[in-house]
């Protein structure tokens, strides 16, 4: 399940203009506060966020948390997140450049996580599916999930005709890859609506949804042999 979409080569380009896209700022701050209203964290949660890029999301959600750990595939994004920690003072937070689907990057991070989320990356990963029961694996019992991102388009969200990105994802597909996975609780909600010029040059919205989950606390009664009589 290794990531072949190369995606840190692009991000390593735009990292240094990155955070100049009010468009981008927009969606971050959205992303936050629809997590801080949907998902009960506690002063003592250890977190994970994956594709952190530059920290757009990161810095609003970490003060919530007692320590998170940020990941991306690109360095130089990474690089400018370290700048603004730096800058901040802020102490909670540890940075790493790796790839969450590859098994060997993985090996560097402590799992299990009480809270994992993201903002704008699921579109990057290659199997969707296989990717939501990793995450299952990362969690602790009781443990929630959170994910933004596109909802299913037409793929001209993207400039580039060449970048292999998923067009957005299928609320209801979603929803069912999660409970195969054994997650809980799923719900969606609106938490931005990208107004922009397509590549094909229309007008057109593009809602962006946060998705919470839970992994289970316990072997739910459903699946616990029946009692003896
Ligand atoms: C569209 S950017 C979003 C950045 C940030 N979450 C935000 O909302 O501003 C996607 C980020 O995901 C990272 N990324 C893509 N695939 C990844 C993977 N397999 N593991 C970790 N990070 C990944 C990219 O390098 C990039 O920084």
């Amino acid at each position: 399940m290794k990531n072949n979409w190369h995606s840190s080569e692009k991000f390593n380009r735009q990292a240094a203009d990155f955070d100049n896209n009010p468009r981008r700022t927009s969606i971050a701050e959205a992303v936050a506060s629809a997590i801080t209203k949907t998902v009960p964290l506690k002063g003592s949660t250890k977190g994970l966020e994956f594709g952190c890029g530059t920290g757009l999301v990161t810095m609003q959600v970490a003060p919530r948390l007692r320590h998170l750990t940020a990941i991306d595939t690109s360095h130089r994004m990474l690089g400018v997140l370290e700048g603004k920690l730096l800058a901040s003072g802020i102490k909670n937070i540890e940075t790493l450049c790796l790839d969450l689907s590859s098994a060997e990057d993985r090996r560097r991070l402590k799992a299990p996580y009480d809270f994992i989320y993201s903002s704008m990356t699921l579109h990057h990963i290659d199997s969707t599916a296989p990717f939501l029961g990793l995450l299952f694996t990362m969690l602790s019992e009781g443990g929630m999930l959170a994910i933004a991102d596109l909802d299913l388009e037409e793929g001209l969200f993207h400039d580039d005709p060449e970048e292999k990105v998923h067009p957005g994802f299928d609320r209801k597909k979603l929803t069912g890859m999660l409970e195969q996975t054994g997650f809980e609780g799923i719900s969606f909600t609106t938490a931005h609506t990208v107004e922009k010029k397509n590549r094909a040059g229309i007008q057109a919205s593009y809602p962006i949804f946060l998705l919470t989950a839970q992994k289970p606390s316990a072997i739910s009664l459903s699946t616990s042999p029946s009692p003896l009589p």
